[in-house]
């Protein structure tokens, strides 16, 4: 049996931005999907979902892998089994996790030799064919690990302070979202415009900050992105709810990740007030999870 895990991913700035061309900076955090691989003599896929053969239904990416597999070698039968520490639909990138973790199984178990760059750009298909549209982003954070600047892939240096979740465990959709964001930018071009140039600046400020462990500055460009994400529409009471206890309980800096409308926040806090902020954000209603920035990518267990 062969095991491979695939983190999951924050931005600390530059959603929303990022589909207009501005950079984004996203960091992949120690909250790992894990798949497991075995030759069997049918295909079964099992998850806290339930245990299924190839189901687009159920295990959409994860059959999406097998038939992209089978384009590719011959393969009758896999035994797959996923174990996920990372909640489903919440912008943490669960599903470029699953499919990555997925690939790098089936190339270890198969033999198929693909590099870091093949299974990005796999994910990357595999999650087009799914989803209809989606940015490369998630796969190519998950696969590579560490703190990256997004469209450039230029490596930051690792974020060393502690990092907390905050979900809201409220259903948004990307799609939706980002819909708005159109319209919006559409009634009020003037307007709009330069708050995406905004934060997308925060990226490009925020680098030198990232490298130099400026963290407390850091936070405060967080927290100025979040404004501009409220701004933008994309914010939700829960949310800010959630931002305001993280920053009133020691963190640096707390703004929504993601797409926002609901799914989850991040704050960056010194690692002694990680369980404060943590604590904060669940008596205002959230499902709190402490955890870290991680270099690791993709990697066989
Ligand atoms: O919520 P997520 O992790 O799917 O992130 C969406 C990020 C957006 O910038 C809003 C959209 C995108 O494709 O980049």
């Amino acid at each position: 049996m062969i095991t491979c895990s695939a983190p999951g991913k924050v931005y600390l700035f530059g959603e929303h931005a990022v589909v207009y061309g501005e950079p984004a900076v996203c960091c992949a955090v120690d909250i790992r999907t894990r798949v497991s691989v075995a030759p069997a003599d049918s295909v079964t896929i099992s998850s806290s979902l339930g245990t299924t053969g190839i189901d687009f239904e159920t295990h959409p990416y994860v059959s999406a892998v097998v038939e992209r597999f089978r384009e590719i070698i011959s393969l009758e039968g896999v035994s797959i089994r996923i174990v996920s520490e990372i909640p489903v639909g919440s912008g943490l990138g669960s599903s470029a996790a699953v499919t990555i973790a997925t690939i790098k199984a089936l190339d270890t178990l198969l033999g198929t030799g693909l590099e870091l760059d093949d299974i990005a750009r796999m994910g990357h298909e595999v999650e087009q064919r799914i989803q209809g549209a989606a940015s490369q982003t998630d796969t190519y954070v998950c696969t590579m690990g560490g703190v990256v600047m997004i469209p450039q892939r230029k490596g930051l240096d690792l974020i060393d302070c502690g990092i907390v979740i905050g979900n809201t465990n409220i259903f948004s959709s990307t799609k939706e979202l980002v819909a708005n964001v159109a319209e919006l930018n559409e009634s009020f071009p003037e307007v709009i415009g330069p708050v995406l140039s905004s934060i997308g600046m925060m990226s490009t400020v925020g680098e030198d900050l990232v490298n130099s462990k400026d963290y407390v500055s850091v936070g405060k460009l967080m927290n100025i992105n979040q404004g501009l994400l409220d701004a933008i529409g994309v914010g939700c009471a829960e949310l800010s709810s959630f931002t305001y206890a993280a920053r009133n309980n020691g963190a640096y800096g707390a703004k929504i990740t993601g797409a926002g409308g609901g799914g989850c926040m991040v704050a960056i806090a010194p690692r002694e007030h990680v369980d404060d902020v943590a604590a904060a954000i669940a008596a205002a209603g959230g499902e709190a999870v402490v955890t870290e920035a991680t270099d690791i990518g993709v990697r066989e267990e």
